[in-house]
């Protein structure tokens, strides 16, 4: 119990309020961030990192990009030897590599050359092969159907030439000058080169069409 004039219960409780406003205002002033030092470490961390890629990536690129040279993807590049060197590919050895792929001439024509009686005729001593340019190209590009007379022969047309300028085969005109310049020069033939450039004045010239037929063909010079 306690004695009467210290019996007010508002003396306790101003006391306990004097002992939080002290207790709030340490904690207010207590411990502060040095004013002096307030430097943020993020953004300069950030900044170095960001150099240092920077770096990074500029050094890589500097030493693979073979400095945007196209000529740094060609496989068939010749080391430098100071004087110019040009690399011939052999038209015919080419030619005769695609002659002699799947599903293309040799399937029908043989690798004789000699075909099939009565359905695929020969192209050894054919003059569909060594005669007109004009001819055989658009053969080559468009397909040929029907009746054809080939040395003396005549195919009723049983089977069709295909197409391998077009859909299908889909044939560059560097493709097909090469397999032109193989069978006029193979099996005792003898044909004049047939070029990319002539393949490719050819296909604008008759542009996208079907099969010709020996009668249209014959037409041409
Ligand atoms: C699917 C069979 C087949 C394939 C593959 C084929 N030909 Fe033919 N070729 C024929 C037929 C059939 C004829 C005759 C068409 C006709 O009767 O109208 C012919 C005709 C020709 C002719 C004209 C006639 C002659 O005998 O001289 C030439 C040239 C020719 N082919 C070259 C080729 C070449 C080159 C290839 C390969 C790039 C090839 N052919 C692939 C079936 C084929």
């Amino acid at each position: 119990m306690s004695n009467s004039s210290h019996n007010d219960s508002r003396f306790e409780r101003a006391a306990n309020d004097d002992a939080q406003v002290l207790d709030s205002h340490e904690k207010a002033l207590g411990p502060q961030k040095d004013d002096a030092g307030n430097y943020n470490l993020r953004p300069l961390l950030m900044l170095f990192l960001l150099s240092t890629f920077v770096l990074f990536a500029a050094t890589y690129v500097n030493r693979y990009s073979g400095h945007y040279s196209a000529s740094i993807y060609n496989e068939t590049a010749l080391p430098h030897t100071g004087a110019e060197v040009v690399v011939k590919a052999d038209p015919v050895a080419a030619g005769k590599k695609l002659f002699n792929s799947p599903g293309a001439c040799y399937s029908c024509h043989q690798p004789n050359g000699q075909g099939i009686a009565g359905v695929y005729p020969p192209l050894a001593g054919s003059e569909w092969v060594t005669g007109s340019e004009e001819r055989v190209v658009r053969i080559l590009l468009h397909g040929l159907k029907g009746q054809v007379t080939v040395s003396g022969t005549s195919y009723a047309g049983a089977a069709a030439m295909p197409a391998f300028g077009t859909a299908g085969y889909n044939w560059t005109d560097e493709k097909i000058a090469n397999v032109l310049t193989y069978i006029r020069q193979e099996w005792g033939n003898k044909g004049a080169v047939i070029t990319a450039d002539a393949v490719a004045r050819i296909r604008s010239q008759a542009g996208d069409r079907k099969e010709w037929s020996s009668t249209e063909l014959l037409q041409i010079k």
